[in-house]
């Protein structure tokens, strides 16, 4: 386990018990004072802190490592959403299209799919979540018609935490030709994440959530073959090597996974994301990793013991624990957690499943899952 003074570490009340790292994760102390000293130095000294200087390769460098892809193929985005949004907005579609996806999808990456699929005629395919990967393989392959170009798929549901098996798919997608988009708004930083070997066209994340960087910051990874297929539908002058004339019309895009980022972003939270990349590598991403699981067991033993309605499928490597109390409403217990024992948790309305989530990570400890567990106890009186 994490040793409980890293908690020391971060800014937020004592008395509160913070489980919603799968909605925002909360930054350290480092990368605050990161955040800050770069707005000073760059007020400070005009002109500098700029985009793409060598403090920005460097983030990127750190970025890159964390999902075992390169620099080049990293673009700075501001959340998930926006990763999510440039890819399907990106990719060459054509009126009766198909796109698979999932039950599960968090609306950040569902209503990009619905709005374009509506915009250019394209058809959306659910299937539900099923408990083992091969049932989840058969239900995609169902849905597969001669007409199916995409697949977008979560890496971790938001809804319950289940990890899908992510690699599989990606075998099963190269086979037939089809591009394969991961949303990874629940992954890095808190499983393991090897985007080579996942191998898809493109990965989206929140560096927000648990790889704990500024609100407003998310990566957007695209395979270096997949960079021309994905065109880009924000540009500016960061997606472009060289002076554009505009009467000849001819531009290149630069080479790398930078022309997704078009315009001015804020060199100060990328300082502070580079900060938080550093305070979870000082750390070791797999000691986070088994910490943020044993809390998880610990979590889903005891709610076992309480006859919870546990959602979560097990064995699951995810820190994510979706259940229900059948006494009382989830967003009233939601709000029974917070308000009598500044418990913060979320509901989950996604899938319909009605249910509350906890997401602890490494500032949380044993006896903090042991007070929620109580608390649940006394919300069953209720
Ligand atoms: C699976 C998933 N996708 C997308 C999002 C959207 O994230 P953001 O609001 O940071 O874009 C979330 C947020 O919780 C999520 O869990």
């Amino acid at each position: 386990m994490i040793d409980p003074t890293v908690r020391s570490q971060f800014n937020y009340p004592t008395d509160l018990i913070y489980l919603n790292t799968g909605t925002l994760g909360l930054c350290p102390k480092s990368a605050i004072d990161a955040i800050k000293a770069a707005i000073d130095e760059g007020e400070a000294n005009p002109g500098t802190h700029l985009q793409h200087d060598e403090r920005w390769a460097q983030v990127k460098a750190q970025a890159a490592r964390v999902v075992n892809a390169t620099p080049g193929e990293i673009a700075f985005t501001r959340n998930t959403t926006e990763g999510a949004n440039i890819v399907c907005n990106g990719l060459p579609f054509s009126p009766g299209d198909e796109i698979i996806t999932t039950n599960h999808e968090h609306i950040g990456n569902i209503l990009p799919w619905l709005a374009r699929a509506k915009r250019d005629q394209l058809a959306i395919k659910v299937f539900d979540l099923a408990p083992s990967p091969e049932e989840i393989l058969a239900r995609i392959a169902n849905l597969l018609t001669p007409n199916t170009r995409a697949l977008s798929i979560p890496h971790v549901s938001c809804a319950d935490g289940r990890v899908l098996p992510v690699q599989a798919i990606g075998a099963w997608a190269r086979e037939r030709d089809l591009w394969y988009f991961v949303d990874g708004a629940q992954a890095p930083g808190m499983v393991p994440v090897d985007i080579r070997a996942i191998d898809c066209h493109a990965y989206a994340t929140s560096t927000h959530k648990w790889l704990l960087g500024p609100k407003g910051t998310g990566l957007l990874y695209v395979r270096e073959d997949a960079l021309d297929l994905i065109s880009p539908t924000c540009v500016g002058a960061f997606s472009c090597a060289d002076a554009v004339d505009p009467r000849a019309a001819n531009f290149a895009f630069v080479p790398s996974a930078q022309r997704y980022e078009y315009g001015t972003l804020s060199g100060a939270l990328i300082a502070g994301l580079g900060a938080a990349f550093t305070f979870l590598d000082d750390i070791g991403f797999d000691s986070i990793h088994s910490h943020d699981l044993t809390l998880a067991n610990q979590f889903r033993d005891g709610l076992q013991k309480l006859d919870a309605d546990i959602l979560t499928p097990r064995p699951t490597h995810s820190a994510i624990t979706t259940f229900r109390l059948p006494n009382i409403p989830y967003a009233d217990l939601q709000s029974y957690l917070m308000n009598e024992h500044r418990i913060r948790v979320r509901g989950i309305y996604e899938a319909g499943l009605n249910a509350i989530r906890i997401s602890p990570h490494l500032y949380n400890t044993a006896e903090e899952i042991d007070l929620a567990l109580k608390a649940i106890e006394a919300a069953k009186k209720l």
